[in-house]
């Protein structure tokens, strides 16, 4: 995979990558960028154990005698997901385009904000290694001064975000604080840059519609779906992907119509619709017969875009339903705007903040959550809220 990703940037990448590898670690890290992931098994080995940490965690998915449930249906699903990761090519790539994403962050962090350098990633993950709490004791030992949480779900969802900030909640539940300068950044959804990054990858794949057809081509955005439970509990998740949607279309400019569409729903309640499969189906059937798919709330490649949306819907979904022409874009992954875009939106709250902002430290209006409440409580204190929100 990385000498694929090379490849691509040959032009900038040996010289970044020298530098990186230079620069990195002679020198004691000043400042942590924390990246946070649910991550992805990167052997077929590590599936069983990935599926029960997402199937026990309730900040993810909440489920009936949970401690008995999740486990059973971990297990039930394992062999079949083992089966999606070998046809992918035997795990998932998430930790290694997120390990050179954070390299080409941090080296350009480090040229653009010498006063915070040298800049050092810790990668995150939720459900896979490393985790949440290797990543904090990674970053403790090597004595940073401040440390930058840093969501790598562009849309913020309590499911996602708010589960891998949870974790951090939880591993310092009973330990003293490190006196580092904690601050978050839990969303960034339109990121102007970032909605170049979807635009671009969509114009790839438009060139390769045929000039009579392209203005047609349906463009349909695609996310994973939530539980209507959530959506009505007042989860921000929902219009966040929609202002992703919108802020790529306006640097899109194209007169193509496009929708919304969810994918990756499991088990039978409800969730947010139309599903992506069903959408391909019914705009086929409407003579809908040229399209192209953009995930729009993943950064990097993954099982949903490599498995779900190029082998089920690209490969047999849209060839059953009599689609002539399907493409799928690309993910963020290495687009050296893509890396612009972190870098922005890096920079621009270490040096103007704040530290966390008040749309994470308020709730969703239906949330009961005792754990929701005494994490956002503790998030005040780790980002030294009261104090200096403004000032960082
Ligand atoms: Fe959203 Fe608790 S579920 S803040």
């Amino acid at each position: 995979m990385l000498s694929l990703i090379c490849q691509k940037n040959a032009k900038i990448l040996p010289q970044l990558l020298c530098n990186v590898r230079c620069a990195s670690k002679s020198h004691k890290p000043k400042t942590a960028i924390i990246m946070l992931n649910m991550g992805g098994p990167q052997t077929v080995d590590q599936v069983g154990d990935y599926l029960h940490r997402i199937m026990t965690d309730r900040d993810m998915i909440q489920l009936p005698v949970q401690s008995k449930l999740g486990p059973w249906i971990a297990s039930r699903r394992t062999e079949e997901v083992k089966k999606k990761y070998q046809e992918i090519g035997g795990g998932s790539p998430i930790y290694r385009w997120t390990d050179l994403q954070g390299k080409l962050l941090t080296e350009a962090l480090d040229q653009m904000l010498p006063e915070s350098a040298p800049h050092k990633h810790y990668i995150a993950f939720r459900y896979v290694p490393p985790f949440t709490d290797d990543a904090l004791q990674a970053m403790e030992a090597d004595g940073v001064e401040r440390a930058v949480i840093f969501s790598q779900y562009p849309q913020y969802s309590c499911a996602t975000t708010g589960s891998s900030l949870n974790a951090i909640a939880d591993f310092y539940k009973d330990k003293k604080q490190p006196n580092i300068k904690f601050s978050l950044i839990e969303r960034w959804g339109t990121n102007e840059l970032l909605a170049t990054v979807f635009a671009d990858r969509i114009k790839e794949k438009l060139k390769l519609f045929d000039g009579s057809v392209r203005d047609d081509v349906m463009i349909m955005f695609t996310a994973h779906s939530l539980p209507l439970k959530a959506v009505s509990r007042g989860d921000t998740y929902p219009h966040e992907i929609a202002a992703s949607v919108s802020a790529t279309m306006s640097k899109l400019q194209v007169p193509n119509p496009h929708r919304l569409v969810w994918q990756s729903k499991v088990g039978p309640l409800p969730w947010l619709q139309p599903y992506t499969d069903d959408a391909i189906k019914s705009y086929a059937k409407k003579g809908v017969k040229h399209m192209i798919l953009v995930p729009i709330a993943f950064v990097n490649e993954h099982i949903e875009t490599l498995h779900e949306l190029d082998i089920e819907y690209c490969d047999e979904v849209a060839k059953e339903a009599g689609v002539k022409q399907i493409e799928r874009a690309a993910a963020p992954n290495d687009h050296p705007t893509f890396i612009a875009a972190m870098a922005d939106v890096v920079s621009k709250h270490l040096t103007t903040g704040p530290s966390v902002s008040r749309q994470f430290l308020s709730r969703c209006p239906h949330c009961v959550s005792a754990r929701c409440q005494s994490s956002k409580e503790f998030y005040k204190k780790l980002c030294n809220y009261i104090e200096c929100s403004k000032e960082m």
